[in-house]
């Protein structure tokens, strides 16, 4: 008897089908634009120069010379891949001084290097957590902590954005559920760019006998005195248990790591999938994060940080004052989200930005809530005043003549 249901029949009537289909007949589709130059502060993509706002190079670093030839010597001295796990042909020099630098830089025991950040969370959470024990996470948190969550079978208690009461009736549920309990939120949220209020989180962890993992995939590089993220903005560094971050933001390249302690860590080296039953990086990809974690760590970080967030500023109140809806935020990072809440108009207005010569991400459900469509800008420590201006200029006629046509847009809150 042939089954009755095509497997493959999800893949034509899914429920964003209709609207993917319309948005590519009119060529409004936000996504998988061609890019054809380096993810710089202008760049050029498809034929025209575009001033780039939705990039997550938020030093400039994949341009810095020091981090090109990091790249260069590693694929130089390695060749181009290394066609093999960490644990059997895939673990060089590199990888070893690159975990050694980044659990200095965190202030941890120990490091270790996944292919990505999203193996990282996947191969971290995947295998600390276990049917029986509970995780509880923001509905904020990335989707690789969400898979990551997932696959380890344990209990899942999702508790509204940053909200400690519900946070705190979570832990209260989580003592019942019989097992051990992990607490995971991201330090900087990747859409609404706010952050998690970590002291109280701690607390929170530390009075229900939680552990309390944070991903710093977009506060490393940025928060910090050493840059080394929200958890150390916040001096609660001692206090947070694991911290995840990527390669793919300020680091420049593309690769994630876990920093914790000797005994954490070792236990992923031998019992992580996503860490041992894929190939290593390219070595490309290790020289260039290890050059550019060298740059943060040298006297030439904090200017960046700090010029950066100088950045992430002066959009934030020119947004502000041209009338758009910027998404608040306690404490100043690269991620300024411009409210726009309906996810077509998101789309028409990202489509006139777009012509206008800025790129932006557009953020729909599921990566926000649902009816909270965003232009997720960003900036980078690399974009001068100037470039910033002629961008806020874009966003003030584009924003003109789009509520001539259809109306108000959402203003400040
Ligand atoms: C908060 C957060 N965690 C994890 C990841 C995954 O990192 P990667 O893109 O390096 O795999 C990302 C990147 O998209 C992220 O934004």
């Amino acid at each position: 008897m042939p089954t009755a249901i095509d497997v493959f029949a999800k893949v034509r009537g899914h429920e964003r089908a209709e609207q993917l289909r319309a948005a590519r007949e009119a060529d409004l589709l936000p996504y998988f634009r061609r890019l054809e130059s380096p993810a710089a502060p202008v760049v050029e993509m498809e034929g025209a120069e575009r001033i780039m706002l939705g990039s997550n190079n938020y030093l400039g670093l994949t341009a810095d010379p020091r981090v090109m030839q990091g790249a260069r010597d590693a694929l130089e001295r390695y060749g181009t891949g290394l066609t093999g796990s960490r644990l059997l042909n895939g673990t060089i020099e590199l990888h070893l001084e690159l975990e050694r630098e980044l659990a200095e830089w965190m202030g941890t025991e120990e490091a270790i290097v996944f292919t990505t950040g999203h193996q990282a969370n996947l191969g971290s959470l995947g295998t600390l957590l276990a049917p029986g024990d509970t995780v509880i996470a923001d509905s904020g948190d990335h989707a690789s902590i969400l898979d990551g969550c997932l696959l380890s079978r344990a209990k899942l208690r999702p508790f509204r954005h940053n909200r400690l009461d519900k946070l705190e009736k979570m832990l209260g549920r989580a003592a019942d559920d019989g097992g051990g309990v992990l607490v995971v939120v991201d330090g900087v949220f990747s859409m609404e760019g706010d952050v998690a209020p970590l002291p109280q989180i701690a607390e929170l962890c530390e009075a229900h006998g939680a552990r309390l993992m944070v991903d710093e995939a977009h506060g490393a590089g940025v928060l910090g005195a050493r840059g080394a993220g929200a958890s150390e903005l916040f001096g609660v560094e001692d206090r947070v248990d694991l911290r995840m971050g990527t390669f793919s933001k300020s680091l420049a390249s593309c690769g994630g790591f876990i920093a914790g302690s000797h005994e954490v860590i070792d236990y992923l080296r031998v019992q992580s999938r996503a860490f041992l039953f894929t190939a290593a990086a390219v070595p490309a990809a290790v020289g260039a994060a290890l050059a550019a974690l060298r740059v943060v760590r040298s006297e030439d970080g904090p200017p960046l940080f700090a010029r950066v967030l100088e950045n992430a500023e002066y959009l934030r109140n020119g947004l502000h004052s041209l009338g758009f809806h910027v998404v608040d935020s306690e404490v100043t990072t690269p991620i300024v989200p411009v409210v726009v809440a309906d996810d077509w108009n998101a789309v028409l207005l990202w489509r006139a930005l777009y012509d206008a010569g800025v790129f932006v991400n557009v953020a729909l459900h599921p990566a926000v809530p649902p009816a909270g469509a965003l232009l997720r800008t960003s900036v980078m420590a690399t974009h001068d005043r100037a470039t910033l201006d002629r961008a806020l200029g874009a966003f003030e006629s584009v924003k003109r003549s789009f509520e001539a046509e259809h109306g108000p847009l959402p203003g400040p809150a």
